[in-house]
C-alpha cells in the first residue's frame, strides 16, 4: 500500500503527475544535484524515522554552491516538507527521498550562469541496494573515479553518476556485485555509490579514503565513524589505501544511504579475510540499523520520527 508524491515547482502532487520538459537543462547537460535520504521503517513503532535529513540537506546546499545555484529553503522547512511527503506517502517500509536542485531553464547552451533552478523532492519505496546479509563480490574497475580537477566528487553532481554506471554495469556484467573505484594516482576511492572501510582487527581501528582522494564524504561514513568511536571503540585513520591492502584487510566493507553497511567477502577474485562477514562488520552492522530505525537512544537526534496521524489530503 502507499503511494508516492513529489514536490515540483513548489506544489506537492502525485509522483505520476511530476513532470518536466525535454528541454530542461539538468535534463541535457547532468546540470542538477541531489541527494539520497532514507526513512527507515519500524516495525515495533509501526512509523518511519528520516535518517539525518538536516545533513543531506546542508550536503545539498554545498553542492548547489558549486553549481552555482541556490537551495531559497531553511534547513527546517526541508526537513518539514521531507517528513510531509514520507508521511503522505503511507508506505509502511523503508522509503527513499530524492531532493535535487537542478537547472530548470528550458534552454539550449552548457553552462552554469544565467539559468534558472529549481527544487524538486520525490519518494519511492526502496529496499536494500546491495546485499547485508552474506557479503558482496567486488573488482577494482578499470574506470577510474572523477578527479576534483574535473568534476568535483565532493558535490553530488547528477552528470557525474554516468562515471559510477559505467563502473557499475561493467562490474555486474563481468560477474560481480560492485566495483570499487581506482584514483588517477591509483589510490583506492570508493564505490560506485557507496564509501569503503577497511578494518585493522588487531589495533581495532577501520581505514577509509580522506575526502581528498574524491570521495562523496558520506553521511553514512560519518556516522559509522562515530558509532564505531563511541560505541564499539574503533577509531578510525583516514589516508590513502592502495589497491592490494584490500586483498589482506582483515575484513572490508562499504556504506551508503541506498547500501547501508555491506561487508565485501571478495575483491578481484581473492578472498577478504575467511570469505564471510567480519566481526566487526557485523557489529557495526547490528548497531547501524538500531540507530537508522530510531532504536538507538545515544543518536536519537539523527532521526526524525514521521508522524504517522498525517494523511493524504
Ligand atoms: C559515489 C557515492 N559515494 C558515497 C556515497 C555514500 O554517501 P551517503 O552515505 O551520504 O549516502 C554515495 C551515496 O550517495 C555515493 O553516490
Amino acid at each position: 500500500m502507499g503511494r508516492s508524491y513529489a514536490y515540483l515547482r513548489r506544489q506537492i502532487v502525485p509522483l505520476d503527475e511530476a513532470k518536466i520538459g525535454v528541454m530542461t537543462h539538468a535534463f541535457n547537460y547532468g546540470t542538477a544535484c541531489f541527494e539520497g535520504i532514507r526513512a527507515n521503517w519500524n516495525e515495533e513503532k509501526g512509523q518511519a524515522f528520516v535518517f539525518r535529513p538536516k545533513d543531506h540537506y546542508q550536503r545539498l546546499r554545498r553542492s548547489a554552491h558549486i553549481l552555482q545555484m541556490e537551495l531559497p529553503y531553511t534547513d527546517d522547512e526541508l526537513v518539514e516538507l521531507t517528513v510531509d511527503l514520507v508521511a503522505r506517502s503511507e508506505y509502511e517500509q523503508d522509503v527513499y527521498v530524492r531532493p535535487m536542485v537542478y537547472k530548470s531553464s528550458e534552454e539550449l547552451g552548457v553552462r552554469l550562469h544565467g539559468l534558472e533552478d529549481d527544487l524538486l523532492i520525490f519518494v519511492a519505496p526502496f529496499g536494500a541496494y546491495l546485499d547485508v546479509d552474506k557479503g558482496i563480490r567486488c573488482c577494482t574497475s578499470s574506470w577510474r573515479r572523477v578527479d576534483d580537477t574535473g568534476i568535483p566528487a565532493r558535490a553530488k553532481v547528477t552528470g557525474i553518476y554516468v562515471n559510477s554506471a559505467l563502473a557499475k554495469t561493467e562490474a555486474v556484467l563481468d560477474g560481480y556485485d560492485e566495483a570499487i573505484m581506482l584514483n588517477n594516482d591509483g589510490h583506492v576511492s570508493e564505490g560506485s555509490g557507496e564509501n569503503i572501510f577497511l578494518v585493522d582487527r588487531a589495533n581495532r581501528r577501520l581505514i577509509t579514503p580522506p575526502p581528498s582522494d574524491n570521495i562523496l564524504v558520506g553521511i553514512t561514513r560519518e556516522s559509522i565513524i562515530a558509532i564505531a568511536e563511541e560505541q564499539l571503540g574503533y577509531t578510525t585513520l583516514e589516508r590513502p589505501i592502495d589497491r592490494t591492502e584490500l586483498y589482506i584487510a582483515d575484513e572490508v566493507f562499504m556504506t551508503g544511504t541506498a547500501a547501508h553497511v555491506s561487508s565485501v567477502v571478495e575483491v578481484d577474485r581473492r578472498l577478504v579475510g575467511d570469505g564471510e562477514t567480519g566481526s566487526a562488520t557485523a557489529e557495526l552492522q547490528r548497531v547501524y540499523f538500531a540507530t537508522i530505525t530510531g532504536r538507538n537512544e545515544r543518536y536519537a537526534d539523527w532521526c526524525v520520527p514521521v508522524p504517522v496521524a498525517v494523511k493524504a489530503s
